[in-house]
């Protein structure tokens, strides 16, 4: 039995007789306090909250009027094969409306979240998929041509240049030069300044007090975006354009059952949203990939001898190792919602650690140590184990995409440039909207030019 088999099989059971309680444990400090143990102990406070109270921790700060944190598999599990209808993560994930805007993916809940995702999956999936490898490695091979030798630079920013190139054309398909530099500018400056530190604050509390600058200058940004994301939507409406197999022009067409299609509302904020989540976390993923197997010669050696499996297994333990996305969340609705022993009201928020089950020793032996063997053989993790891109209805949808595009660009990087980290120890994660990122972006140097482009 592996580890993670071990909790799955022993949830907290309800002794016989006992009366259900509806929340689980939790500190009883005031939410102020609780605030500021997130605020200054992260993820300390959260692993003190589960050693103190157990698999699962009603918690309270000043935001809110109380949420349960949950840490074990068997738990996750429950919640990811619960009844969609029941449990909301569009309500859970409602800051990013003014982002993504309202009907984005992912802010919907119900039928139409349902019908939205349906209709963007397939060219995020199976056969589709290998379509993209090209596109992944030409955009690699010219970024790694402007990489300077002998001078450091940050492996973030570069990295999100690719991965930003690489879902414009997904998305877009083939564009002229001026538009695609367009909509990579227009993209950039709507997100770097809600990406930075303190971004999402100034951008949705600091209007509260009356600080508008911040909120201005984003909104300004984003209308140019939607200018020239609505002139491509209406071109694509033209008679006679010639439909591509993008992800655009799949949107325009597709037809539900009574014949009805997208609003050009409903295209803007599903364009918006793979734009913005297709690329950040992914460029993130990769800077950390970077920083952990450049520190690895062991490691290196065995991606470069193109081991089988063995490369997935490093992209899924630096997935792991340095979680991207903490922790996701689903909002009770309808009736109140058995998790475990619990049944958890209605309208309380239910949050799956992502980054304490990750880190759980009992889990993962040694869990600061980067240990790829850890993703290869029988005793591999479960999906409730690991579990970097959520789970069940709300899993990821560019899950499988995004593995492919981090395995392209790294045996890319790898194959061409002899790249060194310049901090002795590895970068520290940061809190950048809603992901952790790499605090000095992966600062590295290449001694030598890069070798020439091999065909693929
Ligand atoms: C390493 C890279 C990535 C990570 C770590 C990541 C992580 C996540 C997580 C944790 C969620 C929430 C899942 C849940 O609530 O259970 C999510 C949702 C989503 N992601 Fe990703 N993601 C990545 C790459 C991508 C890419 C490349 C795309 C698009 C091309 C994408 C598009 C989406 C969308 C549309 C959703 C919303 C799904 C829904 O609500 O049904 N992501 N992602």
């Amino acid at each position: 039995m592996t580890p993670s088999e071990a909790v799955l099989t022993a949830p907290p059971a309800v002794p016989a007789g006992a009366a259900v309680a509806a929340l689980p444990p939790g500190p009883r400090l005031p939410p102020l306090l609780q605030t500021a143990g997130f605020v200054l102990g992260g993820r300390r406070w959260l692993e003190f909250c589960r050693r103190r109270y157990g698999p699962a921790v009603f918690m309270r700060t000043v935001f809110d009027d109380g949420f349960v944190m949950v840490f074990d598999p068997g738990l996750v599990r429950e919640l990811f094969q619960g009844p969609h209808l029941q449990l909301n993560a569009g309500e859970a994930n409602a800051l990013l409306a003014p982002l993504l805007g309202a009907r984005s993916v992912l802010v919907l809940d119900g039928a139409e979240h349902l019908a939205h995702r349906r209709l963007m999956l397939p060219p995020f999936h199976g056969r589709r998929l290998e379509g993209y490898e090209d596109t992944i490695a030409q955009a690699t091979d010219a970024e790694i041509d402007r990489w300077p030798v002998q001078s450091p630079f940050r492996l973030l920013s570069t990295l999100q240049s690719v991965t930003l190139t690489v879902v414009i054309r997904a998305v877009f398909g083939t564009l002229d030069t001026a538009t695609e530099t367009a909509l990579r500018d227009r993209i950039r400056a709507m997100i770097d300044p809600v990406t930075q530190p303190r971004g999402m604050l100034s951008l949705f509390l600091a209007p509260r007090l009356g600080i508008d600058r911040g909120r201005r200058r984003f909104l300004a940004a984003q209308a140019e975006l939607d200018e020239l994301v609505s002139a491509e939507i209406a071109r694509r409406r033209e008679p006679g354009f010639a439909s591509t197999d993008d992800v655009l022009s799949g949107l325009v067409a597709a037809r539900d059952g009574d014949g009805h299609g997208l609003s050009d509302e409903e295209i803007r904020d599903e364009l918006v949203t793979l734009l913005v989540a297709g690329h950040e976390t992914t460029a993130t993923a990769l800077a950390w990939t970077f920083d952990l197997v450049l520190r690895r010669p062991d490691v290196l050696t065995r991606i470069r001898a193109r081991e089988a499996g063995y490369l997935d297994a490093v992209i899924k333990e630096a997935l792991r190792c340095r979680t991207v996305i903490p922790g996701v969340g689903r909002v009770v609705r309808g009736a109140p919602f058995a998790l475990g022993p619990w049944r958890i009201p209605e309208g309380v928020e239910i949050n799956p650690s992502i980054r304490v089950i990750h880190e759980r020793r009992d889990l993962y032996p040694h869990p600061r140590r980067f240990l790829p063997e850890r993703h290869l053989g029988p005793d591999a993790p479960d999906t409730y184990t690991w579990l970097p891109f959520g789970g069940g209805t709300r899993r990821c949808l560019g899950a499988s995409f995004a593995q492919m595009e981090m395995r392209v660009i790294i045996e890319r990087v790898l194959e061409r440039c002899e790249l060194t980290p310049i901090a002795r120890r590895p970068d520290r994660p940061v809190f950048r909207a809603i992901t952790l990122a790499p605090k000095h972006g992966v600062r590295v140097i290449q001694r030598q030019a890069p070798r020439p482009r091999a065909p693929r």
